[in-house]
Formats: structure tokens, C-alpha cells, sequence
């Protein structure tokens, strides 16, 4: 990853811990957990109300994080136009900035004004888009988001089609002969994580499994077991 603050994970599986099911009361308890349990970056949602039926977050949740966690920030956008907002969240401290696909902004220019910030830049797309729309922006890429849920709401279940989803991604990031991250987001537990892995995913967001757990530590290292032993 050409940002700094996104470590190559060395063929490692990257685990990013979804805030959006953390406590938000015990904030800080909560990032502290996943930290001490290995986490690789954490995964920030971010919601408008318009492009998923759900709202959630914005730049100053990112900015409360920056310099309090040695994680990268993964901020996730599933807001409609989101270019307006590209600048407030790398100013944030965004160490990778994701815009869907499907979100109404020219998206080359999306991405180039990420890269032009100095932070890493992902696409993601939706359970039934195809992954063909993908190819024309790999240049620019580094990272492909793939959706394995309906976006808005975490705590969904792992759609049955995803294996299929991601390799049809994992294709197009090979043909375009470029290293880019393939996250994989919604319903990953230790059941779903070695589907994922095994269908091309070499990062994985979990929100539930991990933050609604009795003991997250020990959530997160079994989602990390599960996906090392395929
Ligand atoms: C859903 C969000 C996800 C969500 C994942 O729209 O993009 O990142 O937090 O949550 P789980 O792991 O509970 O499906
Ligand atoms: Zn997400």
C-alpha cells in the first residue's frame, strides 16, 4: 500500500474491526481490545441517511481517533456524492478512504483527489454489481471493498452468493497485474472468514462477531485461526 500509515500485512490475513458495532459509550475500551487482540486497521462506517437507510458517523468520530490508536483508519463511505466529503475525512486522519461504485460521483476523479491527499484509495461495490465495472479504475487502487451484505446495518448475515462476488474481484485485481487489497465486509465471523479467504479476501471487516462478543480478544483471534487454517 503506497500510504505509510497502511502496512503490508506480509501474506497475512488483515483484520479491521468495525466501530459501528462497538460501545460507543466505552469507545476507547473497545479500540483498546481489538488492539491488544491484533488488529490490522480499524474499519469506520460512515453513513448518510441517502445511499444506505442508515446514518452514523462523520469526520469528527475520525478525528477523535487520529493519534489515539496505532491503527489505520479505514474509512469506509457509503454516502451518496461523496467527493464533497473527501477532503474533511483525509483532513480527519483517513489513512484509506473507500467510495462505492455505485455512489453518483465521477469515480476516477474521486480516487485522484484521495491520491492527491497522500492516503490510500478503495473502491467498494454492492452485492450485485459486477465486478467487470471494477476494471477500469485498477490503476488507481488500493483497495476493492467487496460487500458480502447489503450495505447500512451491521449484524447481517453473509450473503450465499459472496464466494462468487469476490472471485469475479480477486479476477480482475489479477488481470490488472497490480497489488491491491481485496476486503471483504458483512457478516464475517470464524464460519464465514475462511469462505472468504478461500474465494480471494486477504483483509476482512467484522463488526459483530468481534465487538458483540463476551470476549472480543478472543473473537477476533478466532476469526483470525479460521482464516489461517483453510
Ligand atoms: C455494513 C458495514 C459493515 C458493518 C459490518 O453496511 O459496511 O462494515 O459494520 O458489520 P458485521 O460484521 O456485523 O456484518
Ligand atoms: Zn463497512
Amino acid at each position: 500500500m503506497p500510504s505509510s500509515k497502511m502496512p503490508c500485512a506480509n501474506g497475512k490475513i488483515s483484520i479491521a474491526p468495525s466501530i459501528l458495532s462497538a460501545d460507543l459509550f466505552r469507545l476507547e475500551q473497545d479500540v483498546r481490545k481489538v488492539e491488544e487482540a491484533g488488529a490490522n486497521w480499524l474499519h469506520v462506517d460512515i453513513m448518510d441517511g441517502h445511499f444506505v437507510p442508515n446514518l452514523s458517523f462523520g469526520p469528527a468520530l475520525v478525528s477523535s481517533l487520529n493519534g489515539r490508536t496505532v491503527l489505520p483508519l479505514d474509512v469506509h463511505l457509503m454516502v451518496q456524492y461523496p467527493a464533497r466529503f473527501i477532503e474533511a475525512f483525509a483532513k480527519a486522519g483517513a489513512s484509506l478512504l473507500t467510495v462505492h461504485i455505485e455512489a453518483g460521483d465521477d469515480i476516477r476523479t474521486a480516487l485522484m483527489q484521495i491520491k492527491k491527499l497522500g492516503i490510500g484509495a478503495g473502491i467498494s461495490i454492492k452485492p450485485d454489481t459486477d465486478p467487470q465495472t471494477l476494471a477500469p479504475y485498477m490503476d488507481l487502487l488500493d483497495l476493492v471493498l467487496v460487500m458480502t451484505v447489503y450495505p447500512g446495518f451491521g449484524g447481517q448475515a453473509f450473503l450465499p452468493q459472496s464466494p462468487k462476488q469476490i472471485q469475479g474481484v480477486r479476477e480482475v485485481i489479477r488481470q490488472s497485474g497490480r497489488k491491491i487489497w481485496l476486503e471483504v465486509d458483512g457478516g464475517i465471523n470464524k464460519e464465514t472468514a475462511p469462505l472468504a479467504v478461500q474465494a480471494g479476501a486477504d483483509a476482512l471487516v467484522a463488526g459483530n462477531a468481534i465487538f458483540k462478543a463476551a470476549d472480543p480478544v478472543l473473537a477476533l483471534k478466532q476469526i483470525r485461526q479460521a482464516a489461517a487454517d483453510i
